[in-house]
């Protein structure tokens, strides 16, 4: 089955050619794509949560888990256009994204800032700091989502 979706995958990206890089990112597309990338900076702060809590001792991972988290963040600030509301589908980017953007981009910046001392802390191994840039990290996200997230 795998296997199958991979060569089919594969052969489209071939068939594509030249024209796939010129493609538009419809903001349906767009959607899709930041939630998938949000859920995975999301899976990776968990698991750095579980290792800060100590209910699972693979600290040696956390430096990668910060990588991805910097590395998701760093990526973000294009997939946040104009008309890719609720007008483009099922989100829960609010409204105030545009109305307020020096705010939402603030917010952005300061979430890539924590995440680029999460990778400092991380790469320390010690426990304690690992911690202490948890808490600061999960903050800004808190702070961006109170703000410019709907509620569930
Ligand atoms: C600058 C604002 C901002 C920051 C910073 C931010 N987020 Fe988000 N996040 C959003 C918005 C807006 C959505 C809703 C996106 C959508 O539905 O299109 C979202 C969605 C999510 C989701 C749900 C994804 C889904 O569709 O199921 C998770 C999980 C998440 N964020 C985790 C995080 C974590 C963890 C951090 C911090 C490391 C973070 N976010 C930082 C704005 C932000």
């Amino acid at each position: 089955m795998k296997a199958t979706w991979t060569i089919g995958l594969l052969g489209w990206l071939a068939m594509s050619g030249a024209t796939f890089a010129l493609a538009a990112d419809e903001p349906d597309k767009i959607l899709g794509y930041r939630q998938n990338l949000m859920k995975s900076v999301g899976a990776n702060i968990s698991n750095i949560a579980m290792v800060a809590k100590g209910e699972v001792t693979y600290i040696g991972n956390v430096a990668a888990n910060a990588r991805a988290i910097r590395d998701g963040l760093a990526a973000a600030d294009p997939l946040f256009p104009a008309g890719t509301g609720k007008e483009a589908g099922k989100t829960r980017a609010l409204p105030s994204i545009w109305e307020d953007n020096a705010g939402f981009v603030k917010a952005l910046k300061a979430s890539q800032d924590a995440a680029e001392a999460m990778v400092v802390a991380a790469d320390t191994s010690d426990l304690g700091q690992i911690q202490q840039a948890l808490g600061v990290l999960g903050k800004t996200c808190g702070g961006c989502h109170d703000d410019f997230r709907e509620k569930q």
